[in-house]
C-alpha cells in the first residue's frame, strides 16, 4: 500500500530482529513509524507544494495521483474543496494538505451551526479517523477578486471567523490554520512595491482579515502570475517576468528587482505594514506557475523557464529584497491540466498542469531545485484503445462540416487550436476539423456512434499527432471505461454467456 514509507529492506530489517528477538508488534509498530516519520521529515526539507484541482473530464484514480506524489517527492498538496476521495487517498501519507471551503459555501459559514458542521466534516473526521495530515483550511479561492468581490464583501470576515471558532471547539485551533487564498489585485500597485497597499475598496475589510489572521498565528496567502501580468499588459517587458537575466530591473530605493515575483511578494510585504504592524506576517504563495498552452507567451519553453527559475531561487533561499535569506512557501499551480476549467480568462487556463491529463511531466523540472531530479510520470495509467477520429475530406455529403465542428469544440477542448495554441501553425483547415472531432470522440470515451458527424468522420489507428500538436488519446477512468466499446463488449459477451449458460441448465432439469 502507498502509505507505507518504508522500504521493502527496512521491513526485512524489522522482520528478521523481530524473529531473533521477539519483539512485540508494538515494538514493530514504534519502528515503522521511526522510519516513517524520519523518511517524511527528509521529504520535508526544501520541499514546496502544489495545487491539485479536479477540474477535469477525465481524473486519474486519487490513489494513483497520490503515488505519483510521492515518487516525485511532492509532500505539500493544496485542493480547492475537501473531495472525499482525493482525501481518503491522502490518509496516511504524511502528505501536508491545505484543504478549501468553496467559494459558494462561503455565505453559509455565516451561520456557526453550518461552519461548525463543515469543520466536521471535511477537516475533524479526516484527520481523526483517516489521519489525513491537514494543516490548512483556505476559506473560499481568491473571494475579494476584483469584478467578483462584491458578492462576499459582507459575508469573507463572519466565515473566517466561524470557521476559526469551529476549528477551536474542535480542538484542532493550534494545529489546523485558516488562511485565504488571495487574488494579485487585491493589492492596488504602486509605481514601485515599496508604494503597495490594499485596493481601496477593500481596505477596511482587508485591515479586519489581516489583523484576525495575525492574532491566530495564520498565514496570509498571495497568488502570484508574472504571466497575468504579461498576458493583461502589453508594455510588460516579457525578460522580467523569468529569473535569470539582469537586464530588465526596477530600482525601488534601497532595493532593486530583478523579477516580477520579488516585487510582486514585497508588494504585499508593503501592503501588510501599510496595514499595520504586519511587516513580518507570515505569507504562502497559495499559486504560481505558467501555462503551456494556448496564448503565445503560454509554450514549454517559457514555462520551464519560468518554474525551474523560481524553484532554483527559492531553493537558494535569498527570498526578496524585503525578507532577506527567507525560505518562501510556495504551491505551484498546477499539477495537472483541466479540460472542464472555464475559458473566460483566456484559452491558456486550461493548460497549467506541470504534468499533462495523464501524469505525464511535460517538460523536465526539478522541484527541488536546480541539482535535483527531474519529474516522473505517473505509474500504471491505463488509457483507451490507440483509436483517433479524423475528418474524412472524401465523405459524400459535406454541408454539416462546420456545424459539426463548432458542436465538436463546444462539448470537448479546442483551446489548443486557437492563436498561439500548439496545433495553430501546424494544422490546416482539415487538420482543425480532425482536431475538433477527435476532442469529442475522447471525452466522449471513444464511444460508438461519437465518431460519426453525419458520415465527416472515421476512425484511424494511425496517430495523426504532428510536432507539438498531440492528438490526444483519454485516459480509462471508473466512469469511462463502463461506457468504452472494449468494456461493453466485454458485458456484452459475458451477458450472453451466462443466457446460455442459464437456459442449458433449465434444460437439463
Ligand atoms: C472583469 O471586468 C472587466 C471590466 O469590467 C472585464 O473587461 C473583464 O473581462 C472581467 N474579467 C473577468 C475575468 O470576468
Ligand atoms: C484552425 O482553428 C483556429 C481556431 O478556430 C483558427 O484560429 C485557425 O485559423 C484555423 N486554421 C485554419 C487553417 O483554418
Amino acid at each position: 500500500m502507498s502509505h507505507f514509507s518504508c522500504s521493502v529492506l527496512d521491513f526485512c530489517e524489522i522482520y528478521s530482529r523481530m524473529r531473533l528477538n521477539r519483539i512485540n508488534l508494538g515494538w514493530l509498530l514504534s519502528i515503522c513509524v521511526f522510519f516513517v516519520v524520519r523518511i517524511s521529515f527528509t521529504q520535508l526539507c526544501n520541499a514546496q507544494g502544489v495545487n491539485w484541482g479536479t477540474q477535469a473530464s477525465h481524473l486519474l484514480p486519487p490513489n494513483t495521483v497520490v503515488e505519483m506524489l510521492r515518487t516525485n517527492g511532492i509532500s505539500k498538496i493544496k485542493l480547492f474543496d475537501a473531495n472525499s476521495r482525493v482525501l481518503n487517498a491522502l490518509a496516511n501519507t504524511n502528505i501536508e494538505v491545505m484543504v478549501g471551503l468553496p467559494n459558494d459555501l462561503v455565505l453559509a459559514m455565516t451561520d456557526p451551526a453550518q461552519a461548525a458542521a463543515w469543520v466536521r466534516d471535511s477537516v475533524s473526521r479526516y484527520m481523526h479517523l483517516n489521519g489525513v495530515n491537514i494543516k490548512y483550511v483556505a476559506v473560499g479561492n481568491e473571494p475579494l477578486l476584483k469584478n467578483a468581490s462584491g458578492s462576499n464583501m459582507k459575508i469573507l470576515y463572519p466565515a473566517l471567523v466561524n470557521i476559526q471558532n469551529a476549528l477551536n471547539a474542535a480542538k484542532l485551533g493550534d494545529q489546523v490554520k485558516v488562511t485565504i487564498p488571495m487574488s494579485a489585485d487585491v493589492i492596488q500597485a504602486g509605481s514601485r512595491p515599496s508604494g503597495s497597499t490594499f485596493r481601496m475598496d477593500i481596505l477596511n475589510l482587508m485591515g479586519q482579515i489581516v489583523a484576525f489572521l495575525s492574532q491566530n498565528g495564520s498565514p496570509f496567502t498571495i497568488n502570484i502570475y508574472p504571466f497575468i501580468s504579461l498576458y493583461s499588459d502589453p508594455h510588460f517587458p516579457v525578460e522580467y517576468a523569468f529569473f535569470d537575466q539582469a537586464s530588465v530591473f526596477v530600482i525601488d530605493g534601497m532595493y532593486t528587482y530583478y523579477n516580477a515575483f520579488d516585487a510582486n511578494y514585497d508588494s504585499l510585504v508593503a501592503a501588510l505594514a501599510a496595514a499595520g504592524p504586519y511587516e513580518s506576517m507570515d505569507i504562502i504563495v497559495g499559486e504560481i506557475g505558467w501555462p503551456t498552452d494556448g496564448d503565445v507567451n503560454a509554450n514549454l519553453a517559457y514555462a520551464r523557464r519560468f518554474n525551474q527559475g523560481l524553484l532554483n531561487h527559492v531553493s537558494r533561499r535569498v527570498g526578496t529584497p524585503r525578507r532577506p535569506n527567507l525560505m518562501i512557501q510556495l504551491y505551484m499551480f498546477s499539477l495537472f491540466d483541466e479540460d472542464l476549467k472555464s475559458i473566460a480568462p483566456g484559452n491558456f487556463e486550461r493548460h497549467w498542469g506541470i504534468f499533462k491529463y495523464d501524469g505525464r511531466p511535460k517538460y523536465s523540472l526539478s522541484l527541488k531545485g536546480a541539482n535535483g531530479a527531474s519529474l516522473v510520470q505517473a505509474a500504471g495509467v491505463s488509457y483507451m484503445p490507440r483509436h483517433w477520429c479524423v475528418y474524412n475530406s472524401k465523405a459524400n455529403d459535406q454541408t454539416s462540416l462546420a456545424d459539426s465542428i463548432t458542436y465538436a469544440c463546444s462539448l470537448s477542448d479546442c483551446t489548443s487550436l486557437g492563436y498561439g495554441g500548439s496545433c495553430n501553425t501546424y494544422l490546416d483547415a482539415d487538420g482543425n476539423a480532425s482536431y475538433a472531432f477527435n476532442s469529442y470522440f475522447q471525452r466522449q470515451n471513444q464511444m460508438l456512434g461519437s465518431c460519426d458527424f453525419n458520415g465527416l468522420g472515421q476512425v484511424v489507428m494511425v496517430d495523426p499527432s504532428v510536432g507539438i500538436c498531440e492528438f490526444m488519446i483519454q485516459i480509462q477512468t471508473p466512469n469511462s471505461d463502463a461506457e468504452s466499446p472494449a468494456r461493453s463488449r466485454i458485458m456484452c459477451l459475458t451477458s450472453i454467456l451466462l443466457c446460455i449458460t442459464i437456459i442449458l441448465m433449465q434444460r437439463t432439469h
